[in-house]
């Protein structure tokens, strides 16, 4: 990867692909797989999900293209590249967000790096059993400071270590072979859960939308998880646009983008609410009396574990396959968030990227470490600052910079640059004041409902 020097040429994604994979690995993740199917599941299903869908394409996308934009106009780290886009005099303005964004993105990464070591703790623990070592594989699978300790430090390092080889070689490359495989596995899986009994319950609850569960409190919930699944509001989509090909197409690319992150969701919606119900006609405990869910954060946790059981000796290899693409999806995603603030410092302190890697993500490991020992109260507080505030506030705030700030023809020469035609497109006629207009007023609605 080359350093952005002035006058030489930044590092970027080698292929169009390689970037959509790179993007798209950190959109997909634990957001998906976990938060987006035990959302679901707890807001009534299929009205979540038409909600869901209605606010990733009508209020999402618009957003992530207006981040990528930001990011590719820019050509630099996110805190530069906001200053860019300011008028003369007023950059200190918009870096001063990108700086609160960095900070978001730190502290989404503090408490992800837990929420991963988790799966890091249910891949390995099977792979204990084998060997015969049953008391070691149970302390991997229980909740204890100890345990969570040992996986968060591990999934840094490994975060760490992907990061300060830089986007080319370290990011993209990771991306590329696994997404693919992950897919295939969870077709497979729900080929599988389908044919079990009580499966189609939970497929209607899914896809058949009960209108009585919509309430503003669900939209609220659905609207958080539509930022938090495109990575938007924290940066993370601007760092990535400035590493994108100046011939690459960014409405068509964010569209892919946010394209491949829904279908992801939807897919594993499809596999985890039939084996929430699969579980229950096995005896395991998922809704109280009340038909509330049990508990809803380990959700996931209480019901794949059943669902290999009931798999006979091949449950054992699926699930350690399935829980080791799942912990590659996090790291694809805590990459693109650790790459955020590393950027800024390794171009903005001139420190080598190496070294500003180690340092910011160590000082994450420390804001870790210090959620673990406060679990209880701070975990949640941690998620909900950062998700459920930062994100929509900042996600706001990038859609009036873009709409109201900056010159709308230096943002349609930037578009131009991959799709020539643009200026006469649809997406032109209406994208530039439906993020001045429309985003803010439907983020601001939700925000106060
Ligand atoms: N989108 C990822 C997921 O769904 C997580 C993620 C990566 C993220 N970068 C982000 C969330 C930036 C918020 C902001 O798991």
């Amino acid at each position: 990867m080359t350093t952005s020097v002035a006058g030489e040429s930044r590092a970027q994604f080698s292929s169009k692909i390689g970037f959509i994979l790179a993007a798209a690995g950190s959109a997909v993740g634990l957001g998906n797989i976990w938060g987006f199917p035990t959302q679901a599941a707890s807001n009534g299903g299929g009205a979540f999900l038409l909600i869901y869908l209605f606010l990733v394409f009508l209020l999402g996308y618009p957003l992530l293209v207006a981040e990528l934009t930001i990011g590719r106009y820019g050509q630099a780290n996110p805190v530069k590249a906001s200053g860019k886009i300011m008028p003369n005099g007023k950059a200190a303005v918009g870096r001063s967000f990108a700086v609160v964004g960095l900070i978001t993105a730190s502290c989404i990464l503090s408490f992800y790096a837990i929420l991963a070591g988790w799966l890091m703790g249910f891949f390995f623990s099977p792979l204990l059993e084998i060997v015969g070592l049953h008391d070691a594989a149970q302390w991997l699978e229980s909740f204890s400071t100890g345990r969570n300790l040992l996986l968060t430090v591990l999934f840094m390092v490994a975060t760490i270590y992907v990061v300060k080889n830089g986007v080319a070689e370290g990011i993209e490359r990771w991306s590329t072979r696994l997404m693919p495989v992950l897919v295939v596995l969870f077709l497979v899986l729900i080929g599988y859960i389908l044919t079990q009994p009580g499966a189609m319950d939970g497929l209607k609850m899914f896809l058949i939308p009960d209108f009585s569960e919509v309430n503003s409190g669900m939209i609220h919930s659905a609207m958080g998880q539509a930022f938090f699944s495109l990575s938007l509001g924290a940066c993370t989509m601007m760092v990535y646009g400035s590493y994108l090909r100046k011939d690459a197409d960014l409405p068509k690319t964010a569209a892919q983008v946010a394209l491949i992150d829904t279908g992801i969701a939807f897919i594993a919606g499809l596999l985890i609410l039939p084996a929430m119900f699969v579980a229950q006609n096995n005896g395991v405990q998922i809704f109280d009396d009340a038909g509330n869910l049990e508990s809803s954060g380990d959700l996931v946790f209480g019901v794949l574990p059943a669902m290999f059981d009931t798999m006979g000796g091949a449950g054992l290899l699926v699930s350690i396959v399935f829980f080791a693409l799942m912990v590659v999806a996090a790291l694809t995603s805590s990459i693109s968030l650790l790459e955020v603030p590393v950027s800024t410092a390794s171009e903005e302190l001139k420190m080598s990227r190496e070294k500003s890697s180690w340092v910011i993500g160590g000082l994450i490991t420390l804001l870790s470490v210090a959620i673990i020992f406060n679990f209880g109260w701070m975990f949640d507080a941690v998620i909900i600052v950062s998700t459920e505030y930062a994100q929509p506030i900042l996600g706001l705030i990038f859609a009036l910079l873009v709409g109201w700030v900056w010159r709308r023809d230096t943002v349609l020469t930037e578009l131009r640059e991959g799709s020539a035609e643009i200026e006469s497109s649809l997406f032109w006629k209406v994208w530039p004041w439906y993020v001045r207009v429309v985003c803010p007023a439907m983020m601001i609605f939700v925000f106060f409902a």
